[in-house]
Parts: C-alpha cells; structure tokens; sequence
C-alpha cells in the first residue's frame, strides 16, 4: 500500500516535471531579475524595434515559441535564463545588481550601448560564467576585486569604457583566455597575470612600470600581447619576445629606452610594433632570425648605425618600419634588386643613397646637418 502510494506520487511528481519543463515557466528569481534588467534601462531609449521592447511580462520568458514577446535578448535552458544578450539598440542606463540571480548564466554580452555607472560587484558572483562583454559603454569606477571569483570565465572585455584605477589581480581565474580591457584609465603597473591567457589587451590605458618577468612567467600559451598606447618604461627584456607562444606584439606609443633581442630557438613571432618609443641602440641583427617574422615597425626611436643585411635577404618578412631614426650607411641593395617584396618606410634615418625610385625611400632622409649634430662625428649619436 505504501509502495503504491509512493510509486503514484513519483509518477505524479515526475509528470508534474514532464510538464514544467514542457512549457518552461522560468524561475520566479529569474523573472524578478529579468524585470529589474529591463527596470534599470530608461524606456525612452528603448526603440520600439530593439529585444528590450518585447520583453512584455504578461508572456512567460523562457516559454516557447517567442512569436510576439521575448523575441531576443535573452536565450534559456528549461526554466532558467543562460544568455543575456543586448541588441545594439543604444540602450541608456545600468546594468541591474539583480543580474546577479540569473545564476544559470553562461553569457552576458551588452557591448556598445550607453551603459553607465559601476560594474556591480554582485555579478561576479555569478558561477557559470564563460563570456562577460561590456565592451563599448560608459561604465566607470574600478575594477572590483570581486572580478577574482567568476571561477568559469574564459573570455572578458570591458574594453572601451571609462574604468579607472589599477589593474585588479586575475592570476586566480584559470579558465581565462581573452583578456580585453583597452580603451579605459587604468593606470599603474602590470600584476600578476592569468597563466592560460592566449590574448592580453590593455592597449590606450595609462599604464606604467616596466614589463615584469613574474606577471608573464608561466603564460606558456600567450600569442596576442597589446599593450600600445601607455606609460610603459625601461628595456624590453630579451625574454618578453621569446614567450613560446607569442605571435603578435604591439607595445607601440610607450616610453620604452631600450630592447633587447636574444636569438629564438624556436618561434612563431609573426608581427613587432615597437613603434614610437625611447629606445636607443643598433638595429639588433638578431631580430631578421625570428623564422616567421613578416611585420617589424620600429619607427621612431633612436636606432643608429647600419641596417644589418639580413633583414633584406629574409623572404617571410613583408612590411618593415624603420623610419624616423638615426640609422646610417648604405641601406642593403637587395631591397631594391626587385626580388624583395618588402613593403614599409626607410625613410627620415641618415641613410646615404636610398634610391627615390624605390618606395621604401619615398620620405626623404634627415637633413645632414641634423645627422652631422645626431653623430657628432663618431659612430653613434651622442644622447
Ligand atoms: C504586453 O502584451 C499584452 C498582451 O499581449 C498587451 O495587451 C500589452 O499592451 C503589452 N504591453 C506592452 C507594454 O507592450
Ligand atoms: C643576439 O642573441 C645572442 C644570444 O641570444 C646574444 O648573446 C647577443 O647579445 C644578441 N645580439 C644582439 C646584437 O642583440
């Protein structure tokens, strides 16, 4: 008897389940959150063609089919809400602390909108997290150090805000590959870094320091580095280029004074931008061994002396910056034999003969008076 009541009551249980699912009444939680989501946007930046407008709650958001409410902005599994996802609609507003009960969330993309005010801390909290993108909004304040605790993140841009303060420590989020944080005001100097990082980016910020070895130590599948655009100091370590894995590296527009090239043993450096810098010395011949290097800019810095010829007898390299320094002699004729299908500049260096005919000599040479002074008639200019 007591079997057959409990075999009745599992039966009945389970079709109540059959049935739940079947038409996915989402969580009472996420439906409260998905209301102070669509709460904190102001309604008259809320087209009337845009996902937030057919967000109308006397329809169920996770039921199936969506023919006039919940049409996008959002995609469930069962009853609980995974990805909230906002159109590009110019949505003015913030982005609700209550997104934080949304806690089945594997995505939250609302990139280039109008979002402002912090980040709330409260979303960190969130434990399936893979993808945050706020790229594209007017989010400021600082980085919380909450951001620690998103245990599943792998991909984060919070690139083109208005963020300010230091870079927080991320060394702790494991699953962490892409790594965007461009465009903000954080200052200060690079922590410790996510050691399964594949892309770094922090370009245009106001970062400052010099690159420290322990931040890049164990990041053994780093292939993207992006710092450009900041207050980065000193020498550009001979171990920064041979990271195993790098294959692009733009630390452009810094204060860089020096770098130093060790040969690679083994590389997949494929694209350098180190220009606009500081950096004083000769044009390292160890550079033009990089097997798969098809990118160099160095242009304007204060590289002197000869341009070695191995740079113009290797057939992968395809675009070479080396205008706006102080490099001297005749540049290698094999450039200009009409074999060479380097594309690039030569031009504004101490450079003799440079053919005009040529368009890698196109910009003109320094005046040699400014070189006369530059070398002060030894063999490299005085600093
Ligand atoms: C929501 O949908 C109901 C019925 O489908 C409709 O009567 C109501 O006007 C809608 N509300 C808004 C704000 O569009
Ligand atoms: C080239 O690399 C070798 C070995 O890594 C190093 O000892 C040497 O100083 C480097 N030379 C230049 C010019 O950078």
């Amino acid at each position: 008897m007591t079997s057959f009541i409990t075999t009745t009551t599992t039966v009945a249980l389970f079709l109540l389940l059959l049935y739940t699912t079947a038409t996915a009444t989402t969580l009472y939680f996420d439906v409260t959150a998905l209301k102070a989501i669509k709460a904190a946007i102001n309604p008259s930046t809320i087209p009337s063609y845009s996902c937030l407008a057919s967000w109308n709650f006397t329809s169920d958001p996770c039921s199936n089919p969506h023919v006039t409410h919940f049409l996008c902005g959002l995609s469930c599994s069962g009853n609980r809400v995974t990805q909230l996802t906002f159109d590009r609609a110019g949505y003015v507003g913030t982005l609700s602390p209550l997104v934080s009960k949304l806690t089945q969330l594997i995505t939250i993309d609302v990139s280039d909108n109008k979002l402002s005010g912090p980040i709330p801390t409260a979303l960190f909290s969130l434990p399936n997290l893979q993808t945050l993108n706020l790229r594209s909004n007017s989010f400021s304040g600082t980085i919380p150090p909450a951001i620690s605790n998103l245990k599943s993140i792998q991909a984060l841009d919070i690139s083109h805000n208005s963020l300010s303060g230091s870079l927080p420590d991320t060394s702790s989020l494991l699953t962490l590959t892409r790594l965007d944080l461009s465009f903000n005001k954080l200052a200060g100097p690079i922590p410790k870094l996510p050691k399964n990082l594949i892309e770094l980016a922090i370009k245009s910020n106001s970062l400052s320091g010099s690159l420290p070895k322990p931040s890049f130590n164990e990041l053994t599948q780093l292939e993207v580095v992006e710092l450009s655009d900041n207050s980065f100091t000193g020498v550009i370590p001979g171990w920064f280029l041979l990271q195993p894995s790098l294959q692009q590296v733009n630390l452009a527009n810094n204060g860089f004074t020096g770098i130093e090239i060790s040969k690679p043993i083994n590389s997949n450096l494929i694209a350098v931008d180190v220009g606009y810098n500081k950096i004083v010395g000769y044009l390292s011949v160890n550079l033009s061994a990089y097997p798969m290097l098809s990118s160099l800019s160095l242009r304007y810095n204060k590289l002197y002396g000869p341009i070695p010829p191995e740079f113009s007898q290797k057939a992968t390299l395809k675009r070479l910056f080396l205008d706006g320094n102080y490099l001297s002699g005749l540049p290698p004729k094999e450039f200009f034999s009409g074999k060479s299908s380097v594309s690039g500049s030569l031009g504004d260096n101490c450079l003799k003969n440079c053919p005009i005919s040529s368009q890698l000599c196109l910009k003109s040479q320094k005046p040699s008076s400014v070189c006369q002074q530059a070398y002060g008639g030894k063999g490299k200019p005085k600093s």
